[in-house]
Formats: structure tokens, C-alpha cells, sequence
């Protein structure tokens, strides 16, 4: 497994592979290959059919993180903390706390920049090691009306850095960066010294995310332009489906080898 110094340390070498995963049978596929293990919040949209993350609740991550980390005992694992856990410095520390004591994973992931550095330096300062996110941040969605490419003008790009200077001074070992056109996310990349992991963001990140059932083709309700599919899983399945039905129905499974007999 990658150690939190490992993956500090990684900048500018071999990029990160970071994957989501929701439940120990897919984590225990993706253990000991991959560098991290993120428990998104995503699986509210690809597990729950839910519109958006905003639903998804500290319960839910709990559960899920657990089956992850049940799964995957070779990989460093980080948990997302939902919509609404980390408002403040406070709510943030009882919430993230309880990534650490009732799971085994390594580390949380929050959503914002400048403004919730402070957030981020109070769970880094308690011990709770904490991955960034900026750019496009999906939690954001209902507030900012929609989902928006960043990094579009330079003044948006030096927002941006501001957020990936901030997060990286309030603390964090790594940070996303969703969403960001990528000569941008080149540049937020170059000016924090910390790994940073993109999503949507070119290729001159130090690492990429993606989500699991959108690589593996499982989720074909809609494909954005960065989730390229190394897998047509939704095909696959229901191709096995088919054959499944109609051996059961013309009788030739169970075959033989299939069956107790004496
Ligand atoms: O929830 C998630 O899967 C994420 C990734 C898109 C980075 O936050």
C-alpha cells in the first residue's frame, strides 16, 4: 500500500491511479492495483439513481466505507464527506471523526477551496488527514444552478490556484481537480507542491480519478467527455443475462456438471 508520505512524495513521477469504489467486491478487484481507493459521494447518482450527491448522508458513506475497506486491505482508501457534514470547523471534526473510528480508511475528502480552508487546517491539525477537491465541485451543484467547466478566463484561473494554495497551506496531502479546462489545471498542478489528482482536467495533473462505473461502462445513463469506458460492462451483463434466461428456459442449464447426482 501507498503510505500518505508515498503519495506526497509522488509528485512529479509515475502519475497516481485512483478509482472509486462503493462495495468490498469491487474494492477487493481494485485492491493492491491501484494507488487510492476513493469512497465517492458519487454513488448516490450510480448506486441510488439520486439526481445529484446532495441526498447522500454521512450514514450511507459510513456503510459504504466499511464494505471498502473490508474489501481492500492493500490500498489507501479515502471516504468523501457529504453535503452538509462539514459546515463548520466543529460539525466538520464530529463528522470526519467518525471516518476514523468506525472505519479503516485513511483519509476524508472535502469539497471547496479558500473558504473552507479553515475546515480542512482543523481536521489536519486533529489528526485527520485530508484530500481537497476544487474546480468543478458536484456538491455545488443546486447553488451554482448546473454543472460548469472552470478555468475558462485567467481570472477564474487565478481563483482557482488561490483555492489549490489554500488547501494545500490549510494542510491537505492531495487535492481533485474536477472539471477544470486543461491548460489551467496545468498551471493550478505547477503552483502547490502537494499531488494533485484530476478528474476532467487534462493530462498534466499528478494523478487521475475516475469513477468505476463509468470506466467499466456500467453506467450508461449519460457518458460526460472525460469518462472514457475500458469496459462495455452494461453490455457484458446484459449479454450473460440473455444467455442465463434462455438456458433456464430451454433446459440446459443446469447441465450435468452443474447438478448433485449420485
Ligand atoms: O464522488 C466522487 O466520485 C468524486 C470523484 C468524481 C472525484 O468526488
Amino acid at each position: 500500500m501507498k503510505t500518505i508520505t508515498a503519495i506526497k512524495n509522488n509528485k512529479g513521477k509515475i502519475p497516481l491511479t485512483v478509482i472509486t469504489a462503493y462495495d468490498a467486491l469491487f474494492a477487493s478487484l481494485f485492491d493492491g492495483k491501484v494507488d487510492i481507493i476513493l469512497v465517492g459521494d458519487s454513488l448516490n447518482m450510480s448506486f441510488n439513481a439520486a439526481p445529484d450527491t446532495l441526498s447522500a448522508t454521512m450514514e450511507v458513506m459510513l456503510y459504504h466505507s466499511k464494505a471498502v475497506c473490508a474489501g481492500a486491505k492493500d490500498t489507501f482508501i479515502v471516504v468523501d464527506m457529504p453535503f452538509g457534514t462539514y459546515t463548520d470547523e466543529k460539525i466538520a471534526l464530529l463528522n470526519a471523526s467518525r471516518v476514523y473510528t468506525e472505519t479503516k480508511a485513511h483519509a476524508v475528502k472535502i469539497e471547496g477551496g479558500v473558504s473552507r480552508a479553515p475546515i480542512i487546517k482543523a481536521l489536519t491539525q486533529n489528526s485527520i488527514a485530508v484530500m481537497g477537491h476544487i474546480g468543478l465541485m458536484p456538491q455545488y451543484v443546486r447553488s451554482e444552478g448546473g454543472y460548469k467547466i472552470r478555468g475558462r478566463t485567467e481570472e477564474d484561473i487565478l481563483e482557482l490556484i488561490a483555492d489549490a494554495k489554500a488547501v494545500e497551506k490549510a494542510g491537505a496531502f492531495s487535492m481533485v481537480i474536477e472539471g477544470v479546462m486543461a491548460d489551467a489545471a496545468k498551471r493550478i498542478s505547477e503552483a502547490v507542491s502537494i499531488p494533485t489528482i484530476g478528474i476532467g482536467a487534462g493530462v498534466d495533473t499528478d494523478g487521475q480519478v475516475l469513477v468505476w462505473s463509468d470506466m467499466l461502462g456500467f453506467f450508461t445513463a449519460f457518458q460526460p467527455k472525460f469518462a472514457k469506458r475500458y469496459l462495455d460492462g452494461a453490455s457484458l451483463v446484459q449479454d450473460a443475462l440473455d444467455s442465463y434466461i434462455k438456458e433456464v428456459h430451454d433446459r440446459s442449464f443446469p447441465a450435468p456438471e452443474h447438478t448433485y447426482t449420485k
